[in-house]
């Protein structure tokens, strides 16, 4: 079975026209004591619409990585582009979900959502009515008027999803977004996931460290190797949708995914 997996050794994913485009990015913290490079000449593209996965073990640099494509970092060395312009610091064109939740405490869930349109340049743009639609596209309709507390830990990670998708934003970018969910919380959200990205159309670059969840999600896994903060090797994930989890090929990934972590 495993060999039908389709493997693109060497250097990772080149289009004509790419939408995001990262090239020879390194990143060193200044005041690492070592100065040791955590991102060592990253080079891959992203293209309009695709779900991209960055698989790595925990502290090998895919929240640095994340950080850098937010514009929340300036990375030493390298560049990224996206949509050709350089990316030189946040904008509303990049959203960031992350692992914890960053609701407001005291905002009910709209109020939490409608924050998002009061910020940055799009007050006025959208009307309010927008924010219930975008609860009921996560499937939170009804639960408007409560607060962040009342709701469980997916609850509180599909309202930062709609918050940020109000955005419009051309990527998304989720940094282990469900890593703190149960099992099933975690296999619904990246259903509903699933579905959005499919509906809208939207350009999705996803961290995780969860094999299972880059077979579940990637249209294309990008796998980080342990100490060299490089990218080791790309595998695209060529199964239907939706995905059966309990397939042999799906598990035959999985297995390779695995060995691509070693
Ligand atoms: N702000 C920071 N200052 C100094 N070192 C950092 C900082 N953020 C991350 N690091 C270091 O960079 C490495 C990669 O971290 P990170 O990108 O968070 O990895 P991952 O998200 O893959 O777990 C780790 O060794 C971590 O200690
Ligand atoms: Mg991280």
């Amino acid at each position: 079975m495993t060999s039908n997996i389709v493997q693109i050794p060497g250097q990772v994913g080149r289009t004509d026209r790419p939408f995001l485009e990262v090239s020879d990015v390194s990143h060193a913290f200044a005041w690492e004591g070592d100065g040791k490079a955590v991102l060592c000449n990253i080079s891959f593209t992203v293209a309009e619409g695709e779900l991209v996965c960055l698989l790595g073990r925990s502290g090998c640099g895919k929240s640095t990585l994340l950080n850098i494509l937010a514009g929340f970092f300036v990375p030493t060395s390298g560049r990224c582009l996206l949509q050709g312009k350089p990316i030189s610091g946040p904008g509303p064109d990049r959203c960031v979900v992350f692992q914890e939740d960053a609701l407001f405490p005291w905002l009910t869930l709209r109020e939490n959502i409608a924050f998002a349109l009061k910020s940055g340049d799009l007050s006025g743009k959208k009307p309010v009515g927008e924010v219930d639609r975008f609860l009921d596209l996560v499937g939170l309709d009804g639960y408007g008027d409560y607060l962040p507390r009342e709701i469980s830990g997916g609850m509180k990670q599909r309202v930062a999803l709609a918050r940020v998708l109000i955005r419009s934003p051309r990527i998304l970018l989720m940094d282990e977004p469900f890593g703190a969910l149960d099992a099933q919380s975690r296999e619904a959200s990246q259903e509903l996931l699933q579905d959005l990205w499919r509906q809208r159309a939207q350009t999705i670059l996803f961290v995780t460290h969860d094999v299972q969840e880059a077979v579940t999600l990637a249209d294309r896994v990008l796998i980080f190797g342990q100490d060299s903060g490089t990218i080791q090797e790309e595998l695209v994930i060529a199964l239907e949708r939706p995905r059966d989890r309990a397939s042999e090929l799906f598990q035959a990934y999985c297995r390779r995914l695995r060995q691509g972590l070693r």
